[in-house]
């Protein structure tokens, strides 16, 4: 396999990390991204952060002509495959939108490896698809239960790539379920970077405490976790990033298709994800309760022993890191535009 490994939504949250991962492992990123949810800006953030002239494409992962160019004019070895929407409300008002993108994207990503004679695929697929899980840790092989829109284009996606692994052992696929992403990166130069007010919870609290939004609403006080709020496997980005890079290694020695969790291995409450942000920023977050939201689940985190044991991965940072790590990108701006 060669080195340039393309990364699609590379200029996203998740991708940028994976680019700048890739560049500290010897890789060659090149990004393919449509700026549907990032800004140009991230790029040369990138350029300065890992030294290298790292390539863009700007185009849509559903541009048949756009990617058939990418893969003629890149010598690329391996694909990323990061591109794609992802709030989960937006899902549900919009599901042509998710299928066309989540689904057809990848559909037309697989028909141009397949033309290009490249096989080595990593793609991000998410906890979602367990929905409400029976039991906790949450294996691999627990049953899929999507709960949303969003959930079920990332389980549609899992089976047609298992699917292409078990028809033809030129792909080698790595489908890798994350559970909660957050944090930034260690030097504070690239982050998440969310338009409009946050969907997710760390990125939230970098702009109460910024004060550009007044208070956290906690869905549910009555969840049957120990604080009565809702437990996640808070994932620094990093580790994320650095799984991407282990799981390519892993590829070069496999075959087919394989599903792996990344996550801490662990959950942490709403309480302790306020609590922890509050020590790394030194400011109060004003907080208050509101009714549980359909669809949300009491607690989920990941059984990772399977991703260890198969690629050596471990994610090592906590909570604590992840805070102080988004909150020193909140206090370098937070946003690579304006
Ligand atoms: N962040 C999370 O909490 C999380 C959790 C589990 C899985 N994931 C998955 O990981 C991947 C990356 O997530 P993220 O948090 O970095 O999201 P993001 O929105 O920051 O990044 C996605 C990138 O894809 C680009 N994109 C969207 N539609 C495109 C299209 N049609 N053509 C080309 N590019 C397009 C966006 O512009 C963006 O840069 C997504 O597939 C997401 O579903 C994310």
């Amino acid at each position: 396999m060669g080195s340039t490994v393309l990364v699609t939504g590379g200029a996203g949250y998740v991708g940028s990390h994976v680019v700048a991962a890739l560049a500290a492992a010897g890789r060659d990123p090149v990004i393919l991204d449509n700026y549907a949810n990032s800004e140009a800006g991230v790029v040369d953030r990138l350029r300065v952060l890992t030294g290298k002239s790292i390539d863009v494409v700007e185009a849509d992962i559903r541009d048949v002509e756009a990617l058939r160019r990418t893969f003629h004019d890149h010598p690329i070895g391996a694909v990323i495959h990061c591109a794609g929407l992802k709030a989960v409300g937006e899902g549900e008002t919009r599901p042509l939108a998710y299928y066309d993108v989540n689904v057809g994207g990848t559909f037309t990503l697989a028909e141009v490896m397949g033309e290009a004679g490249v096989g080595t695929l990593v793609f991000s697929s998410s906890a979602s698809v367990y929905g409400q899980p029976d039991s906790l840790p949450v294996p691999e092989s627990a049953p899929l239960r999507p709960q949303g829109v969003y959930g079920r284009t990332k389980r549609t996606v899992e089976d047609f790539l298992r699917d292409l692994g078990r028809a033809n052992p030129n792909w080698r696929i790595a489908i890798l379920r994350y559970f909660n992403p957050a944090g930034a990166h260690p030097s504070g130069r690239i982050g998440e970077a969310p338009r409009g007010r946050p969907d997710n919870l760390v990125p939230l609290l970098c702009r109460i405490a910024s004060g550009e939004f007044a208070e956290l609403l906690i869905y549910g006080s009555d969840w049957p976790t120990p604080d009565g709020t809702g437990v996640r496997d808070y994932l620094h980005v990093e580790d994320l990033a650095r799984g991407h890079v282990a799981a390519l290694e892993h590829l070069a020695g496999a075959q087919g298709a394989l599903t792996l969790n990344l996550g801490m291995g662990r959950g942490a409450s709403v309480l302790e994800v306020v609590a922890a942000f509050e020590r790394a920023c030194g400011r109060r977050i004003a907080k208050s309760f509101a009714p549980r939201r359909a669809g949300d689940v009491a607690a989920s985190y990941a059984d990772p022993s399977l991703a260890e044991r198969t690629l050596g991965w471990r994610a090592r940072r906590d909570v604590d890191i992840i805070c102080a790590d988004a909150w020193r990108w909140q206090l370098n701006g937070g946003r690579y535009t304006r």
